[in-house]
């Protein structure tokens, strides 16, 4: 997506840390931002960044380019809510990012609370909060038929395990696989990707133990960050991806495509089972059954031919051996003559004519484009075995 002045983002967690600095960058870009946070103090002045930011590309508006709510993205009336004075105000929504996030306080099992300030709250925000968001921010983008980014903040701790907060890391690993769930809404012009740093000098990332930081290469830039949300924001072919954000490595997308090969199964339609060709023999002669008078009645319309074959065959021609057929109404409606257009007397200027393909005995066949297309359109019922008319 091409970001542009005009357009709108709503950001949780904008008031501190990445949600601030993403907040600004899409301001430079002339994005109007609504700032979702609890932390009203910070939350405020990060708004009054981004309008100045924005002041760069208007001279006067009749909205405000940027809105700090106050909201706890746990309690779903105040996200309701959140989005309602977003749309209220800019109309329409380009962009959600959902960074809102906490560590846990207390490591969980040694936690005697029922965990409702501790662990149960970090499921709520991280995790909980998020595909909330993300439901109503794919509602939204829907109902406007308009393109729309979605970017889930998830970490690198949801793609590899972080010992010292479990529970951290398995909203993260949540909020990563929930995000690759929601690929296919790309066919709703609705992109969902998650971006995975590793540690960035934050609020949150003071909290890691700083030799774990240091064995990754230290803090991530702010920048990096940055760069990897704009990827996934601009790239029109990402969606439901996962990019992943580190010192050592850069920006780079998980899973590799090797490791996807491993586990994708493609989804076919058809289910072919190889052929044996070397068991094949090549007959000299097929049969095929012609239509010689127009007729309902099958049996009485049509007559069973050999005729020999000629090989090579023409191009667009394919031999087929059918095992299993039967008779169905638009057989019957072909040796009527149905499906030809024009005047009645059309369909019986051309006979006689080769029959259709469900009715065909059991036997070698050659068949053309028309064939291809009805085959395309009719199912060969196998339990109907050898049916003959
Ligand atoms: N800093 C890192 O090392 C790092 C690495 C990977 C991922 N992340 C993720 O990035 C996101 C942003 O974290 P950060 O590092 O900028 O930390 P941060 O603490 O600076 O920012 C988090 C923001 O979320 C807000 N928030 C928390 N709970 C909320 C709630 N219930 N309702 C509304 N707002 C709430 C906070 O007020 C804060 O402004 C988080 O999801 C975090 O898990 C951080």
């Amino acid at each position: 997506m091409e970001l542009k002045p005009g357009m709108s983002a709503f950001v949780t967690g904008g008031a501190s840390g990445i949600g601030k600095a993403l907040s600004l960058a899409l301001a430079q870009r002339g994005l109007f931002v609504t700032i979702v946070d609890f932390s009203e103090e910070r939350g405020k002045e990060a708004a009054s960044l981004v309008e100045k930011e924005n002041t760069k590309f208007y001279s006067s508006l009749t909205v405000p380019s940027a809105l700090f709510v106050k909201c706890d993205v746990t309690i779903p009336s105040d996200v309701a809510g959140a989005f309602e004075k977003h749309m209220e105000t800019y109309g329409g929504l380009d962009v959600c990012i959902n960074c809102a996030g906490i560590g846990t306080k207390k490591l969980f099992y040694e936690d005697t609370t029922d965990g409702t300030e501790t662990w149960r709250r970090t499921v709520n925000v991280n995790l909980l909060a998020l595909m909330d968001c993300t439901r109503i921010a794919v509602q939204i983008m829907r109902s406007k038929k308009k393109p729309g980014v979605i970017v889930n903040m998830g970490s690198a701790a949801g793609l590899y395990p972080m010992y010292a907060d479990p529970v951290y890391s398995g909203t993260k690993g949540g909020v990563v696989m929930f995000t690759r769930a929601l690929s296919f809404l790309k066919r709703f012009g609705i992109r969902v990707n998650v971006l995975s740093p590793e540690f960035v000098q934050t609020d949150i990332g003071l909290q890691a133990n700083p030799k774990v930081v240091k064995s990754t290469g230290g803090f991530l830039a702010m920048d990096d960050v940055v760069k990897g949300m704009f990827e996934l924001i601009k790239d029109d072919t990402r969606a439901g991806a996962c990019l992943w954000v580190t010192k050592r490595r850069g920006l780079e997308y998980w899973p590799t495509p090797e490791e996807e090969k491993k586990y994708l199964i493609r989804r076919s339609k058809r289910n072919f089972t190889s052929p044996n060709f070397s068991s094949i023999t090549i007959p000299q002669s097929f049969e095929k059954i012609v239509v010689h008078t127009l007729s309902h009645n099958f049996r009485s319309a049509t007559k069973v031919i050999r005729t020999p074959l000629r090989l090579p065959i023409d191009p667009n021609f394919a031999l087929v051996k059918i095992l299993y057929a039967g008779v169905n109404a638009s057989d019957v409606n072909f040796s009527s003559g149905r499906y030809f257009g024009g005047k009645g007397n059309e369909a019986g200027a051309r006979l006689p004519f080769d029959a259709g393909f469900e009715n065909f005995i059991p036997s070698w066949l050659l068949i053309c484009p028309l064939h291809f297309l009805l085959i395309t359109h009719t199912s060969v019922v196998s339990e109907l075995s050898g049916f003959v008319p």
